[in-house]
């Protein structure tokens, strides 16, 4: 039933369009509370984080409608700030609806939120900072509460540059009274999306791209129209597809500038990296290269979200790769999934030693979280006979439609 079902061994041949970013459009969903009004996001992906965004703002008064991939939030009533159990728990980027809520009427009393298992995921680095600008928490077991008069800019260091903690930040400090300089924050793309949205709707903020972000609150923010950035993990997870199973694609609307870390192993792994307005193209011939040494971090690094696909590519490459994973400590939670398959990978600590071997077997494996899901499906796709991952409902918490895009790109895949 929740299953994914596919005979593998085919080189991948065709062209494929890039779905909206997930991990852009859930803050900038966040963002929409803070906006007395209506905003239009364009190119909004259709995945269950989204759809799990869109309760949780209607649990909070929003009225939401969709059209095709255009979402509207209109945020003119926002009556309500708790946010509890189930929906909470059940995804990490209820989170950002913090920093929107304190903006919006300087009060949330929620759980503490969920999401996948790749590692511990506090939330200190959020309370932290929020607290900097004048909230004051109160924690308990299993939630807690966040009140603010009227939040006051401030100058702050962040002590790791944590994507969410950033983007809850930035949600606060739209509004604040005065200017917030948040210095060694995180400069991932999401980043830089969710800036843009804010600055279209009026907000004051400067440094966007770069690791010290001064945004001067205003007195409020206008209605917007928005069109999400495409999504670099769904696209790196597609061409890491091609390194594992050769041959041929294109992927369309790709957001090349955002992919210069796998563009570059994808080059020392031997694919032939095409790219032109349209998206970027990709061609492996012959068997692919093992990386001697790769290591996740913060970008323009090697992204954390790829590391368990380009895993599965190793695992079929010549030669012995090894990875080093820097930024969340239980990411490695597949290799028993893809030892099934036939894989030689040992772990020890933070780091992956993989042999490649020649071929994987196909095999019936469980998906655990949303990105190793994705990967037991690169590696389905590489390998010998049938391969069926179970749970895929985590693959879909992030991926449209991944059968439909990989049947695009030649393979032959179903849900089952
Ligand atoms: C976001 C992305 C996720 C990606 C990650 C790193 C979204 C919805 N999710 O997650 O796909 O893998 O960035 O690029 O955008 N940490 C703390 N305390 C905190 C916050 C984080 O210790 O308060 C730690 C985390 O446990 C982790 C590391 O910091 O080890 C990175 O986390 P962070 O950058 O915050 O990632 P997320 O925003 O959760």
């Amino acid at each position: 039933m929740d299953s994914i079902h596919m005979y593998g061994g085919n080189f991948l041949r065709g062209e494929t369009k890039i779905q909206g970013s997930k991990n852009a459009v859930l803050p900038i969903l966040a963002a929409s509370l803070l906006i007395k009004g209506t905003c239009v996001i364009e190119n909004c992906p259709r995945i269950a984080d989204v759809y799990h965004m869109q309760n949780l703002l209607q649990e909070l008064g929003c009225t939401v409608t969709w059209s095709g991939n255009q979402i509207t939030v209109d945020a003119s009533y926002v009556n309500e700030n708790s946010m509890g159990g189930e929906s909470v728990r059940r995804m990490r980027s209820s989170v950002m609806l913090l920093g929107a809520l304190l903006g919006r009427i300087g009060e949330v009393a929620m759980t503490y939120p969920g999401g996948c298992v790749i590692g511990k995921r506090p939330i200190d680095l959020h309370l932290t900072s929020l607290s900097q600008m004048g909230v004051e928490i109160v924690e308990e077991e299993y939630h807690f509460t966040a009140k603010v008069k009227k939040l006051k800019g401030v100058d702050y260091t962040m002590p790791f540059p944590s994507v969410g903690a950033t983007e809850n930040m930035i949600l606060a400090a739209a509004l604040a009274e005065g200017t917030t300089v948040i210095r060694n924050a995180a400069k991932e793309p999401e980043i830089t999306a969710l800036c843009e949205f804010l600055k279209a709707a009026g907000a004051n903020i400067e440094g966007v791209e770069t690791k010290v972000l001064t945004i001067t609150g205003v007195k409020e923010l206008h209605e917007v129209k928005y069109k999400v950035p495409n999504d670099r993990i769904v696209a790196g997870t597609y061409l890491i597809a091609a390194l594992a199973c050769s041959g041929s694609i294109f992927l369309e609307q790709a957001p090349i500038e955002h992919l210069h870390a796998l563009i570059e192993t994808a080059k020392h792994m031997g694919g032939n990296i095409t790219v032109n307005g349209d998206g970027l193209g990709i061609d492996v011939i012959r068997r692919i290269k093992a990386i001697p040494c790769l290591k996740t971090e913060v970008y323009d690094g090697f992204p954390t979200d790829l590391q368990s696909q380009i895993m599965a590519a190793m695992a079929v490459a010549k030669g012995e790769s090894i990875i080093e994973e820097t930024i969340f400590e239980n990411r490695f939670r597949i290799v028993d999934e893809l030892r099934k398959m036939g894989a030689d990978i040992r772990t020890e600590k933070n780091r992956a030693y993989i042999i490649g071997r020649k071929r994987l077997e196909g095999a019936v494996v469980e998906a655990e979280e949303l990105r190793g899901g994705a990967a037991l499906v690169v590696a389905g796709l590489s390998a010998k006979g049938k391969t069926v991952v179970n749970n895929r409902h985590f693959i879909e918490r992030g991926y449209e439609d991944i059968c439909r895009d990989f049947r695009n790109l030649g393979a032959d895949i179903n849900i089952g």
